[in-house]
């Protein structure tokens, strides 16, 4: 998977709506990993184009540009990414089938996020060069099926050839090491990577995720299908309660649209709307730089590795080959 896309560590940084932007996308690729850009939330192509060519000036590693799919039409900033000759794209949230030649004709290497066995089969069939397999844990949005990180991957593992990431809930370095136990190449990171410097959260939401619990994130718009995990604020309460009196899309769309999230994510107003965010959260602690966390993974990753092989050895388990 590193050799596919091009990177030194298996580390992908996620889509993240509003907030994976150059800065943050250029420090992740320059640490090793894969940063990525998220189209879908940007005004419109000549900001996308603008967001490519600030990643370029801080980083001559690849990087990648997301699209959430079902959100807007995505034809405008797909060719402007293609155009821009993007190494990778990463697309999630719906069908790529209308969007794949276009991607793999450019050369791009083609990312795809599933959460379950039918999607990722139809998503290698189509030609997706990785597969990342998304669980429950994770923020924002998420399958249907309500299957974790540990089930997902392993099962995916086997189902597809392709490599498959896995993705949610991971944050810290002993993750990375049983994400790659189970047979992934490597793990995707969205929560983790908004708590830190060099990304555009508002320091409130950064503090908020260290503040808050592995059991205190909670879902929004399962009854419109599409179920996201978001932190628990006052204006959650009042999309859920919406949600159990039976309102429909039209009713919830003030209450759920891009600029509430943004007030929220970008501008810090967490009461007046949400932000997205995985269990994970409370396995954090800090907010380093990107190079500090990539860096703190890989050793923990390491040691943890150290640790296992002294445990089977003890064991008489573990050869010197
Ligand atoms: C704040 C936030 C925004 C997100 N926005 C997007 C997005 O725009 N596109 C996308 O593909 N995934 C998005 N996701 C999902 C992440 O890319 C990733 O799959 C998920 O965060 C993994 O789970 P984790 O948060 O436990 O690491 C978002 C996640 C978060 C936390």
């Amino acid at each position: 998977m590193t050799d596919l896309l091009g990177i030194r560590r298996p580390i992908i940084q996620g889509g993240l709506a509003y907030l994976a932007r150059a800065e943050l996308a250029a420090a992740v690729s320059n640490a090793g990993g894969l940063g990525q850009i998220t189209a879908t939330t940007l005004p419109d192509a000549a900001a996308l184009a603008r967001e490519i060519a600030a990643v370029r000036q801080l980083t001559r590693e690849p990087f990648g540009v997301n699209f959430a799919l079902g959100h807007r039409p995505i034809d405008d900033l797909l060719h402007t990414a293609l155009d821009l000759k993007v190494p990778v794209i990463s697309v999630t949230g719906g069908n790529p089938a209308p969007y794949v030649d276009r991607i793999l004709a450019s050369g791009a290497r083609l990312m795809v996020l599933v959460a379950g066995v039918r999607a990722a089969k139809k998503a290698e069939a189509l030609g997706a060069s990785v597969i990342i397999a998304v669980g429950v844990e994770g923020g924002g949005h998420l399958g249907r099926d309500d299957v974790g990180t540990l089930v997902l991957t392993r099962r995916l593992v086997d189902a597809v050839e392709v490599p498959v990431v896995a993705s949610g809930g991971i944050g810290d370095g002993r993750q990375l090491l049983a994400a790659l136990g189970l047979g992934a190449a490597g793990v995707e990171m969205g929560t983790r990577f908004v708590a830190t410097r060099e990304c555009a959260a508002h320091p409130r939401y950064k503090e908020a995720l260290i503040r808050h619990d592995i059991h205190e994130t909670t879902i929004i718009e399962r009854s419109l299908g599409r179920p996201g995990r978001t932190l628990p604020s006052p204006h959650v309460a009042k999309i859920q309660a919406l949600e159990s009196s039976g309102a429909n899309l039209e009713e919830l769309l003030p209450l759920i649209q891009g600029n509430v999230n943004y007030r929220a994510a970008v501008e810090g107003a967490l009461e007046e709307g949400f932000v997205w965010a995985g269990q994970v959260t409370g396995l954090i602690h800090d907010i380093p730089t990107v190079q500090e966390l990539l860096d703190r993974l890989e050793s923990e990753a390491i040691h943890s590795m150290n640790t296992l092989v002294t445990l089977f050895r003890a064991h008489g388990e573990v050869t010197e080959q």
